[in-house]
């Protein structure tokens, strides 16, 4: 049987689509290489959310198939995910030794296509259609992969974006929104705790959007075809997404739910009040920003204000005062001045954010944003980004070192990727720990008290180690 090597760009959502792509060839027989130099076949599962990260690909599929013709190996290699699905066709036009071009809708039906790619009875396949229900299609997990996965999971929950912010490309390459049913998911949590996963991080593009736009009676038929209890607590105004938090919730063996990406309009009274009434849902939330000037969020087409988003975080950190918080922000948006900058300067002082992720602005095709008057120059990004990161970054350290000398709780993934005889673990609030531990401590809560920090990372002190 062939043997498949998987690149994943981008994140968290191409990383489960990656995980189901592989899950797909395994159970057919396939093997894992663990390098794309001895792969039979190599698929790019690819990002487009950057103007770098479609670039990366790109360079990347040139050296796989630079390498396999100088080496004389024949090797069926593909593009698959965000970059497959916007640019279609014209990857095979610039990159003529590409087998496979496979949208974001059509993870499925990458087996069938390999097959007939190795065979040889279709020489060049690019399948971006749109595809009705494929959402629920990316359900297979590779529990066995490596030893973290087995603590912990991604479900994805929904596909799309309905929100067309004017700088993301994502409504293009991942389409409408489509939210699986609650008892689908439910379903699939419960196997996946039956294997022994402990915690489950729910995933979508926009996750607090889940099943608003499912029609209710098909909703009601789904919810009927099982264990209605799970899912009829609340009476409505709660939003499906709280309600599957509750269904899930309810699953014995599962110690801990989080969930990405959701958008601030998605934090309601129903969301925050989840986290104080939920014990299971840890206290950390990815709320991404854009940015802290009112003018700039309006013309992002964001629909929140400056002011709305901290009043949501005034209401979580209510709610748990220990959550963290952690944002995206875009520095250098069409139009953006150095007052408006000034003013996402201002809110991170004000928030203080556990780690904020800060992306230079990037155009992209086909977006509004992409023709907007006063794009700012290069330079100015550049300037901007780093002076932001500098504020985030110093915030964020003693953020971090305020952790020493606490005990926290944490759940032991498994043995560090760097150094094998360290053990690591998460805290609620989402932070890495490592501590000198051994394979009986994987899969465990633990508390741990934190004696030191690294950069973006808590070391623990094992005598403490509390078992
Ligand atoms: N340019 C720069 N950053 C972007 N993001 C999305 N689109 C763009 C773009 N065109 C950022 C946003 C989003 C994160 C995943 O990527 O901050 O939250």
């Amino acid at each position: 049987m062939p043997s498949v090597y998987i690149k994943t760009y981008g994140c968290q959502m191409n990383e489960r689509d990656s995980e189901a792509v592989a899950a797909q060839l395994v159970a057919r027989g396939w093997s894992l290489a663990q390098s794309e130099a001895t792969a039979d076949v190599v698929l790019l599962n690819t990002c487009s959310v950057r103007d770098f990260a479609e670039q990366k690909a790109i360079n990347k599929m040139s050296n796989v198939v630079g390498t396999a013709r100088s080496e004389k190996r024949d090797q069926i290699v593909g593009f698959m995910g965000c970059m497959a699905q916007s640019r279609g066709q014209e990857l095979i036009d610039k990159l003529p030794d590409v087998d496979l071009v496979l949208g974001t809708q059509k993870f499925h039906r990458a087996a069938e296509y390999l097959d007939e790619l190795l065979a040889g009875t279709r020489k060049k396949i690019v399948d971006t259609e749109a595809e009705a229900k494929s959402e629920a299609t990316i359900r297979e997990h590779l529990l066995n992969g490596s030893a973290k996965t087995s603590v912990s999971a991604f479900v994805s929950i929904m596909q799309g974006c309905n929100q067309h912010c004017t700088f993301c490309i994502v409504p293009a390459t991942r389409g409408e929104e489509r939210s699986r049913t609650i008892p689908d998911i439910v379903a699939e949590c419960r196997e996946l705790v039956a294997r022994g996963v402990r915690e489950i991080t729910l995933l979508g593009q926009i996750v607090t959007s889940f099943g608003r736009r499912e029609k209710r009676d098909e909703w009601q038929v789904a919810r009927d075809a099982t264990d209605v209890s799970l899912v009829t607590r609340h009476p409505s105004p709660v939003t499906p997404f709280v309600q599957l938090l509750d269904a899930i919730h309810e699953l014995d063996g599962l110690e801990r739910i989080r969930f990405t990406s959701p958008h601030p309009k998605g934090y309601g009274d129903d969301l925050v009040e989840a986290y104080a009434r939920l014990p299971k849902l840890c206290e950390s939330a990815h709320i991404p920003l854009q940015s802290g000037s009112d003018r700039i969020l309006k013309l992002m087409h964001r629909g929140y204000t400056r002011e709305k988003f901290l009043g949501i975080i005034q209401k979580l950190r209510q709610a748990k005062p220990n959550i963290g918080i952690y944002t995206d922000i875009i520095v250098g948006f069409p139009g953006e001045t150095e007052e408006d900058f000034e003013q996402t300067l201002s809110l991170c002082r004000e928030v203080k954010f556990d780690n904020a992720y800060i992306f230079k602005y990037s155009e992209r095709r086909d977006t509004p944003a992409a023709t907007m008057p006063d794009q700012v120059p290069q330079a100015i990004r550049e300037e901007r980004n780093e002076r932001l990161l500098n504020l985030v970054n110093e915030i964020a350290a003693r953020k971090y070192d305020a952790f020493i000398g606490r005990q926290v709780q944490i759940l032991v993934e498994g043995p560090s990727k760097k150094n094998a005889a360290r053990y690591t673990g998460r805290t609620r609030c989402n932070r890495i720990v490592l501590f000198d531990g051994s394979a009986r401590h994987q899969g465990q809560l633990m508390d741990v008290k934190i004696e030191r920090t690294g950069s973006f990372t808590l070391y623990g002190d094992p005598a403490v180690v509390n078992l």
